[in-house]
């Protein structure tokens, strides 16, 4: 099978495959403050990190058919902070609670009955069941190019400027994926969770 982006109906598939294809992906939850001092909190699988030192990450926020921005992307824009909560299996419910579309202002962290916690370089608060938390300064936006909306998609790039771990999930010093559990994106509505690990080694210089 092959088509062009946007073409997926005419190659017979009902839905475009796209996040489908691009799997698992992680889940950013993410954290942020308006200028008026309200709290918002929404998952974003357009999410990664892109550099390890500086430590950076991504997230991107799809347009919208009206000319606003989704709240995270107006909190990010006036305040240029954000937290990126990690979302545990166990947390999946509460993860898709927070993306409904509340008004600007009204608080997803109670919608989902989860507690906040304070973080130290930013003053946006943390999912405090998250069994980690990267406290954000942006960086940078990027407006990604407008096919067929009055706003394009925006990237928003962030440097991580500290990083809380449940102590919980830490074992023999490493982060024990198997305990830390982080939800995976999958394609559709679907989501995965990490039930077997392997190691490889590198190939060796000769
Ligand atoms: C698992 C999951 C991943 C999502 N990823 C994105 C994303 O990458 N970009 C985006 O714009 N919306 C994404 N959404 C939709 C937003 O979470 C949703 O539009 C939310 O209402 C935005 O909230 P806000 O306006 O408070 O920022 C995702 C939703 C779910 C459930």
């Amino acid at each position: 099978m092959y088509f062009q982006p946007g073409e997926h109906k005419a190659a017979g598939l009902s839905f475009s495959p796209i996040k489908a294809i691009i799997s698992p992906r992680p889940i950013g939850w993410i954290s942020s403050r308006g200028e008026d001092g309200t709290f918002n909190l929404a998952p974003y699988s357009y999410f990664n990190a892109i550099s390890e030192s500086p430590p950076m990450v991504i997230f991107s926020s799809a347009p919208s058919e009206s000319s606003q921005h989704k709240d995270t992307l107006r909190n990010v824009i006036e305040t240029e902070e954000f937290v990126v909560n990690v979302v545990s299996s166990a947390l999946g419910d509460a993860m898709n609670i927070t993306s409904a579309g509340l008004s600007y202002g009204e608080s997803e962290f109670a919608a989902a009955n989860l507690e906040m916690a304070d973080c130290k370089t930013v003053s946006v608060p943390r999912v405090a069941t998250s069994p980690a938390a990267l406290e954000c300064k942006l960086w940078k936006i990027v407006e990604l190019p407008k096919p067929d909306h009055v706003n394009g998609g925006v990237m928003i790039i962030g440097t991580i400027t500290g990083i809380h771990i449940d102590d919980s999930v830490i074992k023999d010093g490493k982060v024990d994926v198997k305990a830390y559990q982080p939800l995976a994106r999958l394609g559709y509505m679907d989501y995965g969770r990490i039930s077997e690990v392997f190691t490889m080694q590198r190939p060796s210089k000769k």
